[in-house]
């Protein structure tokens, strides 16, 4: 029997043709591995009003780790038009799979590395090193949000004297998206945060909130994160807002190194930092918890690409080196990371981002070739 049971969802749009270059390269690696394919996506919202469905969490909760391609996500009333016409009109609502994977699988830490590889034509700058951990399952992206606002929920918050200024305003003309926030849900991400640091030698932890204005969640954070800052004495705590970061970020990326935040400003920073090193086609992230990891490309489906083989699927393989390292098969997760930072140097294989022609799956024979 093969050491792992790896689930792949390769999802829609582009995720399917960054997912089958990614299995040329880990086949290449000889991975103890039984790989089982399931299904996610847009096409499983229109035709069953699901796009997670149950038989996928069921699949998910029996084996040890997931790689993920990519998946269409639109707004709700766009969503809404597109499902099958039995099953309009059921209430039924379009959520994020991958949001709802975080959470239904307490994946609470996004690991996300920017890291500019040497001769990427996209790099920013050279030498940047950054490794973003963003909270995963709570904060901005929570999912409680209302509109119209519940006249229960109106009252509730009528007893914050700021809630003055919409006491006029009708129940359907306002909507809520809350942002909450756990002691243990900060705590927890800080922590990897730092556990990370100190493992890898890193010099500094940012923390990257805003709780001059957001004072209680951004608060709370910066609090729990000064405590723990505390047990790690070897490793600089350095805070930052959100907004001077997107400033720093792109005049001095040198100076940062781990950066810990929200589920929303991780989101926002994952992207800008992804930017410096080349942009999606290079970003990875692992959603990790304490039993279980899906491993992804960050960026989306990409449909107007779909079905062309030209995107870039080094994000994925280094989503794949993640997974490895993750496993525990860190000297497979270094032989990838090496061939793929050979291929970015040599210069020869590119995809259209960086500036060639090569397709998905011809980069996933270049790295393939280099193992
Ligand atoms: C990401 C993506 C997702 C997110 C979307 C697709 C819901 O932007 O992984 O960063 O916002 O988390
Ligand atoms: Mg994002």
């Amino acid at each position: 029997m093969p050491k792992y049971r790896i689930a792949v969802l390769p999802g829609d749009g582009v995720g399917k043709e960054v997912v089958a270059a990614t299995r040329i390269v880990l086949d290449k690696l000889a991975v103890d591995a039984e790989y089982v394919y399931g299904d996610i996506g847009w096409e499983f919202w229109c035709r069953e009003g699901n796009a997670l469905p149950d038989r996928t969490i069921k699949l998910l909760k029996e084996t040890d780790v997931c790689l993920f391609g990519a998946i269409t996500s639109k707004p709700k009333e766009e969503a809404a038009a597109e499902l099958a016409p039995e099953l309009r009109g059921k209430g039924l609502s379009y959520f994020s799979p991958i949001v709802r994977l975080r959470q239904e699988f307490d994946l609470y830490s996004n690991l996300r590395p920017c890291k500019a590889y040497p001769g990427n034509p996209l790099n920013y700058r050279d030498n940047i090193d950054l490794v973003i951990f963003r909270e995963n399952t709570e904060g901005m992206y929570a999912g409680v949000e209302f509109f119209p606002m519940p006249q229960a929920v109106k009252d509730a918050l009528s007893v914050h004297p700021k809630m003055k200024a919409f006491k006029d305003v009708p129940l359907d003309e306002i909507a809520l998206s809350t942002r909450i926030m756990t002691k243990k849900g900060c705590e927890r991400i800080v922590r990897a945060a730092f556990e990370y640091a100190r493992k890898h030698k890193r010099r500094s932890v940012t923390i990257v909130e805003k709780p001059n204005v957001l004072r209680e969640t951004g608060g709370l954070m910066l609090s729990v994160f000064r405590k723990a800052a505390k047990d790690y004495p070897d490793i600089q705590a350095k805070d930052a807002n959100i907004d001077a970061m997107c400033m720093w970020l792109v005049k001095n990326p040198h100076d940062y190194d781990v950066l810990v935040a929200e589920n929303l400003f991780g989101d926002i920073i994952s992207d800008l930092a992804a930017q410096l090193v080349g942009g999606l086609g290079f970003a990875a992230a692992g959603n990790i918890g304490d039993r279980y990891g899906v491993f992804e490309p960050t960026h989306g489906s990409a449909p107007k690409y779909a079905g062309l083989y030209k995107v870039n699927p080094l994000a994925t393989f280094l989503a794949a080196k993640l997974m490895l390292e993750w496993l525990g098969e860190t000297e497979k997760a270094a032989a990838l990371e090496g061939a793929i930072a050979a291929i970015i140097k040599d210069g020869k294989v590119r995809t259209y981002d960086m500036g060639g022609a090569s397709t998905s799956l011809e980069m996933g024979r270049a790295v393939a070739a280099k193992l």
